[in-house]
């Protein structure tokens, strides 16, 4: 059910948040049975009025609503769009409809076009440009332009040196129980920390030396002097530095010692045998192993999957030949796997084959171009895992040896 939460943050601020759990696939695409919400926050100045971001669209109207129970629509002077996805500007159209004409959008110059593409509206369009400030409702507002965090529109800003408004960037999936990430209990901080790596991979994975950029921008701004970190999914938080560490460590990729995550599918439980023999191996090796499995009776969540190899030392992909090609699942985790995934990562492919050996071979292509390291491909036919033991016995051993 969707719920809302209309709380103040700050004197001065209130979050508007949308928790929809009803969001089976965030973008249409990302499993999320942990929900997400949606952060608005309204800054209430000298008698006028700061719009921050806004709900997913098809909430326009309850969006407007709840703007209303804090604030009088003609109040608001200026609104700030951080980035352009519907996830947080489909509500712009039903707000500014609302509100005079001479109301400053704030915004990277890319959203004046996308404004109309996607919304047909052309507001009193302020754009921004790195570092610039803007004195509204008595307040200052500084803009920093952080490209492809999520795309090439995003900007982030901060309200008198003290609040970030950090769009995607330190986002997570998730309904919290709290507002601030410091008040949830130490087992939901350690579920929204999963969430928010989660979110990192299957969101801004792809653009892992954007995130480096972004995040030394950031640190030579100066975060000292930050006080709440109000992103535009999941818990607020007061520690800017605790979230900074860990998207640097997850944009290089670094590894978590032994963690080897084995990734299979299987048609016909042939694979899935030779899969048991190999975790069995890795595991009397004393590898820490995470296994998403594609079988018949059973899908693992793709996003999670992502959200495991971010971190990961090395990985096993298992697949039939399908059709004399990759088994069509296989390319489709190919796909998102070389997109959002830093390639410092070793990999064993196994493979069977009916009659001829083809999803192997491709497989390690594919992957040794985009970057990663191909341990040994293994392929068997058939059910004839017998014949290969040896050679997965020495792929576990390579897979090890090798992180
Ligand atoms: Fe939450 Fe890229 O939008």
């Amino acid at each position: 059910m969707i719920k809302i939460v209309n709380m103040k943050i700050a004197k001065d601020i209130v979050l508007l948040q949308l928790q929809d759990d009803e969001t089976k696939y965030f973008e249409a695409l990302w499993e999320i049975p942990e929900g997400v919400t949606y952060n608005s926050y309204v800054i209430i100045g000298d008698g006028d009025v700061i719009v921050i971001d806004g709900w997913k669209i098809g909430f326009g109207d309850v969006f407007v609503d709840e703007v209303k129970r804090v604030v009088d629509l003609k109040s608001i002077k200026a609104v700030v769009v951080h980035h352009m996805e519907p996830d947080h500007s489909g509500s712009l159209k039903t707000l500014l409809s609302n509100l005079s004409s001479d109301t400053r959008v704030f915004g990277h110059q890319l959203v004046k076009d996308m404004l109309q593409s996607f919304y047909g509206i052309k507001p009193n369009f302020v754009p921004v440009t790195d570092g610039m400030k803007a004195n509204v409702a008595g307040k200052t507002l500084r803009f920093f332009h952080t490209p492809w965090l999520h795309w090439p529109d995003t900007i982030v800003s901060i309200l008198d040196g003290k609040v970030l408004f950090s769009c995607d960037i330190f986002g997570s999936y998730g309904i919290p129980s709290a507002l601030f990430f410091e008040d949830l209990s130490p087992s939901d901080q350690e579920k929204f920390i999963w969430y928010a790596k989660k979110y990192f991979a299957n969101i801004i994975g792809k653009y892992v030396s954007w995130v480096l950029k972004g995040l030394e921008k950031l640190s030579s701004i100066g975060l000292d002097s930050i006080e709440i970190v109000a992103p535009a999914h999941g818990p607020l938080r007061r520690n800017v530095k605790t979230m900074a560490t860990l998207y640097n460590r997850w944009a290089r990729g670094d590894a978590e010692k032994g963690k080897v995550v084995v990734l299979y599918m299987s048609m016909y439980g042939f694979i899935e045998k030779a899969i048991h023999i190999l975790i069995d191996e890795l595991q009397k090796a004393g590898a820490k192993i995470k296994i998403h499995k594609f079988v018949d009776k059973y899908r693992s969540s793709i996003s999670d999957m992502l959200g495991d190899l971010i971190d990961a030392e090395s990985f096993v992909i298992a697949t039939p030949t399908y059709d004399a090609d990759v088994f069509p699942f296989a390319m489709l985790l190919l796909n998102v796997i070389i997109s959002k995934i830093p390639k410092n990562k070793k990999v064993l492919i196994v493979s069977n084959f009916g009659w001829g050996p083809v999803a192997g071979k491709k497989i390690a292509e594919m992957l040794k171009t985009a970057g990663f390291t191909i341990v040994d491909v293994v392929e068997f036919r058939g059910g004839n895992v017998e014949d290969v033991l040896p050679r997965l016995r020495e792929g576990a051993v390579k897979l090890l040896q090798s992180t």
